[in-house]
């Protein structure tokens, strides 16, 4: 979700108003995500090389994120939307870790499409986390390792959009991405309408991917 922070330079505005922006295209394009059909949505929130920003943007972060789970945690039980988070979320504060947890509890048992939040998410971490615990249950093979991953009961990644005119992974999904398809587009994440989105499914619906097949 890159861009919240030019999209506010640009406006000579603070980058907090830009992460705020941010949020609510976080609301509009999950619904719109749901309402396209898609069966899993992850956005990445706050990575684990996230902590090297100035400790005032780290907190405005993370408040909205306490904010975003408390207002609209009822739409998420109401819409049967399983909410998810993967990263090393239970290192975040006490009172993140408590909301999460109630959050997670509270849509546990709901079956429709998923919302995923990448947060304190590296994936070399997480795929060194994975590892670590297939090595201690017996060989290490790419199913062995898969099977570990946070991602373990989410469809398999079709789709990996990045914002903003950045061309790279930045440790996102390194191992989920093996055969995504992906696009990469200059509107900065504020700006990020449902129709980019459709636009983005559209291409992806016209690619032939053959697994490395022919
Ligand atoms: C990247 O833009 C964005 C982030 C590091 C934070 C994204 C987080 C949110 C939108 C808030 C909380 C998330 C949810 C799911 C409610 P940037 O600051 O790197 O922008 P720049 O590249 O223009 O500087």
């Amino acid at each position: 979700m890159d861009g919240n922070g030019r999209w506010a330079k640009q406006r000579h505005l603070p980058r907090a108003v830009g992460h705020q922006r941010g949020v609510e295209a976080v609301r509009t394009l999950s619904r719109a995500a749901r309402a396209m059909g898609l069966e899993a949505l992850t956005l990445y929130a706050f990575s684990t090389e996230n902590w090297r920003r100035p400790e005032d943007e780290v907190s405005a972060l993370m408040g909205l994120l306490k904010r975003f789970i408390q207002s609209d945690l009822d739409e998420f039980i109401r819409d049967n939307v399983r909410l998810k988070i993967i990263g090393q979320w239970r290192a975040l504060a006490p009172d993140i870790v408590e909301l999460i947890e109630d959050a997670l509890a509270k849509t546990a048992a709901n079956t429709g499409p998923a919302l995923v939040v990448a947060l304190n998410y590296g994936s070399q971490d997480e795929i060194a986390r994975a590892a670590a615990k297939a090595a201690a249950k017996g060989p290490i093979t790419p199913a062995s390792i898969e099977a570990e991953l946070d991602t373990a009961d989410l469809p398999p990644l079709d789709l990996l959009i990045r914002t903003s005119g950045e061309v790279r992974l930045s440790n996102f999904l390194l191992w989920q991405a093996a055969y995504a398809e992906m696009w990469f587009t200059d509107v900065l994440w504020p700006d990020f309408k449902p129709a980019h989105l459709e636009a983005a499914l559209e291409q992806f619906g016209q690619r032939e991917r053959r697994y490395g097949g022919r």
